[in-house]
């Protein structure tokens, strides 16, 4: 089976849902960079493994990737997937995992990449905007499409119903298009 890493700073919502969706795939490990955050207490009662590491006490994002790719190489990862990570990927793994790094990202790529995309998404008052799955690269939100859904918006569209709603396509789809992957 193959060996999934899921790299997470928050929730992890999407994480659940890729552990819940029991995939032909081990689920490895859980990268983490915020120590509290609550995908850390997930891989706990899931009993992933975890690497959970704060940036600020590295001297450079190379060095803490060294970190994390030794931690993938002890667990076999062969397969990262990026959920709600909230930090560029560097060379270091870039270069690693060439091909083999996915994300998920709350809006219709290329439209409003980086943070805050449904705060951008309702700023700019859309009417529809939704969710895409793309390869990384060393750009910020720019690599290949993968799978792409689009969501309407309501004309009281909050950031909280937008999200609630953003996170539903993200549970059905994340696990189904990295089921593809591992084919
Ligand atoms: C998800 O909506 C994901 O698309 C987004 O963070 C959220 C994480 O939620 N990712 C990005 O914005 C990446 N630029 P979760 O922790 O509940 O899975």
């Amino acid at each position: 089976m193959k060996k999934i890493a899921v790299f997470a700073s928050g929730s992890g919502s999407n994480f659940q849902a890729i552990l819940d969706a029991q995939l032909d795939a081990e689920i490895s490990l859980l990268v983490c960079d915020k120590p509290q955050a609550f995908c850390v207490e997930r891989a706990k009662k899931a009993e992933v493994p975890t690497f959970v590491f704060q940036a600020k006490e590295y001297a450079s994002k190379e060095a803490y990737e060294l970190e994390i790719l030794h931690a993938l190489k002890e667990h076999g990862v062969e397969l990262i997937v990026l959920a709600g990570y909230m930090r560029l990927i560097g060379t270091t793994l870039l270069q690693a995992f060439e091909g083999k790094i996915v994300n998920i990202h709350p809006s219709l790529l290329p439209a409003f990449p980086g943070k805050d995309a449904i705060g951008q998404a309702l700023e700019a008052k859309v009417k529809v905007s939704g969710v895409t799955v793309h390869y990384v690269d060393a750009g910020m939100d720019t690599g290949p499409i993968i799978a792409q859904r689009a969501i309407e918006l309501n004309e009281d569209e909050t950031k909280e119903s937008l999200q609630t709603k953003i996170h539903r396509i993200e549970h059905e789809l994340y696990p189904k298009v990295i089921q593809g992957l591992l084919q």
